[in-house]
């Protein structure tokens, strides 16, 4: 029988924030916090059975107030950047805080992954699930309209971590959220994730300016090392990545799936552990970032996080498609309902 169960992982200035542990008939196991929806470890089996830790995490509270670039959050209102956090709506212009250089991004300053979430913990099926809420006001962040935004985690008996979010407003807004989990498939606390293979099921990806802004175009992955369709070892062109591009992967790449429709989006094999990871989602884009930023993190266990010792694989629109006409749009009207799914399914070879 799948199990859900909560405790007290901490508090904010006298709010409590739980731990809800999804764990299957088979002992994969999923915790997430109420605050962000934050997924701050996951129990996956090895080719032996052996179960470890596969998502970057902190063990308290206090450093994913002060300190977490986005470890296994859920990001909203609007994911990834936006160019000078500026975007016009029926007539009107709107500046969203810039907090990345000169853009905005991950949904601002306190963007969804730092509220804390109303909760309901059930089981369906063979699926150990649990509904997260919030409601973000009118004019947060800058951001128009109220929304009511939905996640729902369901750890199923298949060793699959399915997110489903749903959101809708009261005034024309934009929308594009996503999951932030930073994975290492050897376990959390293996170092660089060079090892690991990578297929991404895109022809083609969003090439960027100096500040990771795509230009618009859409280009082919044909002779460049963002050619992932078939799956080749990160480390092959991650510091030609790094001297190149910004310190390393950080790009959106255009799936080949029909814009709207579920499918696979990437899958990640890791050699030592035999464990394998497939990505689904319903939405346009993949966003591939190897941690390039992450710096001496002092994570769970004793780990040290440092660049390029996780990987992200963030379903999402395109950065900046509020700016980019030919981008899929990420604007929500009132009576409209924004659903994405993501499915990181777990197997061993
Ligand atoms: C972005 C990175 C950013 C990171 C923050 C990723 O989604 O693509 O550029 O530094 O989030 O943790």
């Amino acid at each position: 029988m799948p199990q859900v169960s909560s405790k007290e992982f901490g508090k904010i200035e006298g709010k409590t924030v739980e731990l809800y542990t999804l764990a299957n008939d088979s002992g994969a196991k999923a915790e997430i916090i109420t605050l962000g929806g934050t997924l701050v470890s996951l129990y996956m089996p090895d080719k032996n059975g052996k179960f470890n830790d596969i998502v970057l995490g902190f063990d308290n509270l206090e450093q994913y107030l002060k300190e977490s670039p986005y470890f296994g959050a859920n990001i909203g209102r609007a994911a990834n950047r936006i160019a000078g956090g500026r975007f016009t709506l029926e007539g009107k212009e709107y500046q969203l805080a810039v907090n990345n250089g000169p853009n905005a991004l991950h949904g601002g300053e306190e963007g969804f992954n730092m509220k804390i979430w109303d909760a309901e913990g059930f089981t369906s099926g063979d699926s150990a699930c649990l509904k997260l809420t919030y409601t973000s006001p009118d004019g947060e962040e800058n951001y128009p309209g109220e929304m009511n935004v939905e996640a729902v985690y369901s750890l199923t008996a298949s060793n699959e971590l399915k997110i489903d979010f749903k959101a809708s407003c009261d005034k024309t807004t934009i929308v594009n959220l996503t999951h932030h989990s930073y994975f290492n498939l050897a376990g959390h606390n293996s170092g660089k994730i060079y090892d690991h293979s990578l297929k991404i099921e895109a022809d083609q990806y969003t090439p960027v300016d100096e500040n990771l802004i795509p230009i618009g175009e859409l280009k082919s992955v044909e002779g460049t090392i963002f050619d992932f369709r078939k799956a080749k070892r990160i480390g092959e062109d991650a510091e030609k990545a790094a001297k190149d591009y910004t310190s390393g992967f950080d790009h959106n790449f255009v799936l080949n799936k029909p814009e709207n429709q579920y499918g696979l989006a990437a899958s990640v094999y890791e050699p030592k552990s035999g464990r394998k990871m497939d990505v689904y989602t319903n939405q346009p884009g993949l966003q591939f970032y190897a941690a390039n930023f992450v710096e001496n993190l002092k994570g769970k266990d004793g780990a040290f996080y440092n660049p390029h010792c996780g990987l992200c694989l963030e379903p999402q629109k395109f950065p900046n498609a509020v700016n980019t006409p030919n981008f899929a749009s990420p604007v929500l009207k009132p009576g409209e309902v924004y659903k994405h799914s993501i499915s990181y399914s777990f197997s061993t070879e």
